[in-house]
């Protein structure tokens, strides 16, 4: 772990359960940064949470090599030491947070694991420093299911449950609060509560998934896990397809008012989601961006129980999306730009991001786009910072633009 200091990690930590029922008493659903490989690092999590996302996954981390190598874990999970905190840094702020500082990001550390020892030893390892930690059952690539892990997952419930009992008996082991059985909204685990989740697909035989959850939470009122995200796509359903908004359904009217559950999958803007909830204000209008979407039909799917969003691709795109942003502002660009320079990124990954923001995006108006496609062509081939800086800050005064790097730094 790159530390800058490793007391500021001691400092109490803001129980991700805690924001959940903040959130819910703000009337409006928990907003959080998909674990994304290569991307979610520390940079761009402090970027969307400037923006109003309250809960950040790292990229999943291989927990084998998590346990084994110093190296492995300084390079994988990068945190910064908290500032001075501010009224809106537990990520709960009145206006659904837009504009915080750069404080404490609440980060959930997401693995990829196989075996319980395994599991339990990485979240160990992880404690101090991250809010949370989840087990990715989701990754349909070829490679991870062959090491047993991810997607596979889904298909051996019992280990996924001993998995996370044994983790959070480790977590209680090392002197870390995870004691679900007696917690209500007011608990104070004195800033030593940890969670423990997990992030799973669906089968296409839904009966599945439901035995799946049920084995992994276990007793509802000492649940093995603190919340569920659910990305309802089986393993083999390309991301281009919409989501199952059925089996959404099915899973938050049946589990949803036992734990929280979070959706991650195709929550583009907050304008054009293609279901409702009573914590959506204003409504969506439900418009998408996919000629083909053929949720059609079920547009109006109401999910009373559905307790936040998580977004992957179009928060890659649009950092302020949570921010009530239908497409990216300059200003998130500005951000990105000043975090990157606290909190270094290789330059062709800032760049991708860079790409990825000036790009148009997920929102509806496909002409949104901050660079046009030579200029986003032009600035993959700048060899250093100081030219991605030259250029973008040259655009930005060709278009009557004000902001840049320099003046956010
Ligand atoms: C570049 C990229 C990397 C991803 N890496 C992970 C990961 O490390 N762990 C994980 O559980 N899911 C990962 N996912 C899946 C996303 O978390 C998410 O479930 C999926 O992309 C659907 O959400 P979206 O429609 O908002 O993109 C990744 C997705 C993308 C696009």
């Amino acid at each position: 772990m790159d530390t800058e200091s490793e007391d500021g990690f001691l400092q109490p930590k803001i129980h991700p359960l805690t924001l959940f029922s903040a959130t819910k008493s703000q009337n409006r659903l928990l907003y959080a940064c998909a674990p994304m490989v290569r991307y979610s690092k520390l940079a761009f999590r402090q970027t969307v949470h400037h923006f109003g996302t309250d809960l950040c996954w790292t990229p999943m981390m291989l927990a084998k090599e998590f346990n084994r190598s110093r190296f492995a874990r300084d390079s994988d999970l990068t945190m910064s030491t908290p500032t001075p905190r501010t009224p809106t840094d537990a990520g709960v702020s009145e206006s659904g947070a837009h504009g915080r500082g750069i404080g404490e990001v609440p980060t959930i550390a997401q693995f990829g694991a196989s075996q319980p020892l395994e599991l339990s030893r990485a979240a160990s390892l992880a404690a101090p420093y991250v809010n949370g930690v989840d087990l990715n059952c989701g990754c349909p690539q070829s490679w991870a299911c062959a090491e047993k892990l991810g997607a596979a997952l889904m298909e051996r419930r019992e280990v996924v449950r001993d998995m996370v009992v044994e983790t959070r008996s480790r977590l209680q082991r090392d002197g870390w609060a995870v004691d679900l059985a007696n917690y209500t909204p007011s608990t104070d685990f004195a800033g030593r509560g940890r969670s423990v989740s997990v992030k799973i697909r669906v089968h296409s035989d839904l009966r599945r998934t439901m035995d799946f959850i049920t084995t992994v939470l276990g007793d509802e009122h000492n649940r093995n896990i603190d919340w569920l995200t659910i990305h309802p796509r089986t393993r083999s359903t390309p991301s281009s397809i919409p989501i199952n908004l059925e089996a959404l359904e099915i899973l938050t009217s049946t589990f949803g008012t036992k734990l929280p559950i979070l959706v991650s999958g195709d929550v583009f803007t907050l304008s054009t989601l293609p279901y409702t909830s009573h914590l959506l204000d204003p409504q969506p209008t439900f418009t998408t961006t996919n000629s083909d979407n053929n949720n059609e039909d079920l547009s109006k799917s109401h999910l009373p129980h559905l307790a936040g969003l998580m977004s992957a691709r179009a928060l890659l795109a649009n950092p302020a999306l949570f921010g009530g942003h239908d497409s990216c502002p300059w200003e998130a660009v500005d951000v990105f730009m000043s975090n990157v320079a606290r909190a270094p990124l290789p330059l062709k990954l800032s760049v991708h991001h860079l790409t990825e923001m000036c790009g148009p995006g997920f929102g509806p108006d496909r002409n949104a786009a901050l660079l046009t496609k030579k200029e986003r062509l032009r600035l993959t081939e700048m060899g250093n910072w100081v030219d991605v800086i030259d250029y973008m800050d040259e655009i930005r005064s060709q278009r009557g633009e004000k902001g840049g790097i320099v003046r956010v730094v």
